[in-house]
C-alpha cells in the first residue's frame, strides 16, 4: 500500500510487510550515489540495523533508547558523527526506530548544513501511524518537551508492520492510544474496529489500522502543514496528556497520557461518549485516570510556554468520527 503525501514536498508512505528485506526496491532511488547514515537506538539496532545497513552499505550511529536521549547531547553526538563521516548536502540520513529516533534524526537532517534529506523507517506503532508522517521534528530541552524543532518532510517513509512483532505489548498499547484518537476525531469505522479488538488480537488487523491512520494524518497535514488550524485536531487529548506526562516525570508514556487526556475532556464536554471512550481504552490496558487532580494538571498547563494568552484552545469529540476546536477563557477550562 502506498499513500502519497502532498505537502511543501511530496513523498510516499509505503506500508508493506517484509519491506525491510528489500530496502533498495522501495528507496533505491534516494540512495544511489550518496552516502547514507542510519541513526537508531540500542534496542532497534540489535533487532534491525544490521539487516538494513548490509543492503545499503551505510554506517550506523546508535544512542541509548528512550525519551531521555531526545536531547541536545545526543544531537551534538550526531553532528559529530555527521562531520566525521563527511556527510555532505547530497547525502542522506535514515531514521530507524520509534518516535524518539524519528524526531531527533529528523531534526539533525533539518539542521545539518541547513538541511539534508532523510528517510523515516518507523518501528513502533506510534511512529508508523503518527510521528513519521507530517514532518514535525524536535528535541526536548530542560524547559520542556519538543521545544526546539523544525518542520522537515522526509523523502519517503518505509513502514514494515512485521517490526511490530518484536514490540513489547505496553509500547504497542501506547500506539493504540493514538489510533483511538484518529478514530474518535475522523473515522467511526476505525474506532469500532479498535473497540471490538484487544491487545491480544489487534496485530492481526494492524495493517488496516496503520493505513487508515496514515490516510487521516495525510489528509490533515495536506490541509494544514504548519498547524495554523485543522492540524490542531490531532492534538485531541494532548494538552492534558502533556500535563500528565510532565506530572509523572515522563514515567507515563505519551499514548497512555493521551488516553487519559481524551477521557478527561470527553467526561467533561461530551459525557454521552464517556463510556465508549473508557471501554475502548481499557481493552488495551491503557489508563483513563492518573494520580493527579485536574487542578494539578491545570497548573502545569498554565506554565506551558506554547499556550497563548488568557484563552485555551482544546479539541472536543462530541460524536465518534468528528471533532471540533474550541476556545475558552483558561479560568473556565474544565471547571464545573
Ligand atoms: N513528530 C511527530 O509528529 C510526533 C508525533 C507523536 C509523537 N512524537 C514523539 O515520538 C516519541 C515517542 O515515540 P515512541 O512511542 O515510538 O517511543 P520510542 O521511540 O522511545 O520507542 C519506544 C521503545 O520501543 C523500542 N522499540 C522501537 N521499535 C521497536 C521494535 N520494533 N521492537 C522492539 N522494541 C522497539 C525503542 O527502543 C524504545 O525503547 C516522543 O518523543 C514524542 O514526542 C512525535
Ligand atoms: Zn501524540
Amino acid at each position: 500500500m502506498t499513500i502519497n503525501v502532498k505537502t511543501s514536498s511530496t513523498y510516499d508512505v509505503i506500508i508493506e510487510r517484509g519491506l525491510l528485506n528489500d530496502i533498495n526496491k522501495y528507496a533505491g532511488k534516494f540512495l544511489e550515489n550518496r552516502k547514507a547514515l542510519i541513526i537508531t537506538d540500542d534496542i532497534v539496532n540489535e533487532l534491525y540495523a544490521d539487516k538494513i545497513s548490509k543492503q545499503i552499505n551505510a554506517d550506523v550511529f546508535v544512542f541509548e533508547n528512550g525519551e531521555k536521549s531526545k536531547n541536545i547531547e545526543t544531537l551534538s553526538a550526531i553532528y559529530t558523527v555527521l562531520a566525521k563521516e563527511n556527510i555532505t548536502r547530497k547525502d542522506i540520513i535514515i531514521a530507524l526506530g520509534g518516535g524518539v529516533v524519528g524526531d531527533i534524526a529528523g531534526y539533525a537532517a533539518a539542521t545539518w548544513l541547513r538541511g539534508i534529506d532523510y528517510i523515516q523507517i518507523p518501528t513502533t506503532l506510534l511512529a508508523q501511524i503518527d510521528s513519521s508522517v507530517g514532518g514535525k521534528t524536535a528535541i526536548d530541552i530542560p524547559a520542556g518537551k519538543n521545544l526546539v524543532g523544525a518542520f522537515k518532510q522526509p523523502k519517503i517513509v518505509l513502514c514494515d508492520p512485521e517490526t511490530l512483532n518484536t514490540l513489547p505489548k505496553n509500547i504497542l498499547a501506547d500506539g493504540i492510544g493514538e489510533a483511538i484518537k484518529y478514530g474518535l476525531i475522523r473515522d467511526k469505522n476505525l474506532f469500532d474496529l479498535l473497540a471490538t479488538h484487544n491487545l491480544d488480537n489487534i496485530l492481526t488487523d494492524i495493517d488496516g489500522v496503520i493505513t487508515r491512520c496514515v490516510e487521516i494524518k495525510r489528509d490533515i497535514v495536506e490541509a494544514d502543514e504548519f498547524e495554523k488550524g485543522e492540524r490542531m485536531l490531532l492534538n485531541f487529548g494532548h494538552t492534558l496528556g502533556h500535563a500528565v506526562e510532565k506530572c509523572s516525570n515522563f514515567t507515563i508514556a505519551h499514548g497512555s497520557a493521551v488516553a487519559i487526556g481524551m477521557y478527561l475532556i470527553t467526561k467533561k464536554y461530551a459525557p454521552n461518549l464517556t463510556e465508549h471512550v473508557q471501554s475502548c481504552i481499557l481493552r488495551y490496558n491503557l489508563p483513563f485516570t492518573a494520580d493527579f487532580s485536574v487542578s494539578e494538571l491545570l497548573a502545569v498547563i498554565a506554565l506551558d510556554k506554547k499556550r497563548a494568552g488568557a484563552n485555551i484552545s482544546y479539541i472536543v469529540c462530541e460524536e465518534i468520527g468528528s471533532a471540533q476546536i474550541r476556545t475558552e477563557i483558561f479560568e473556565n477550562f474544565l471547571q464545573e
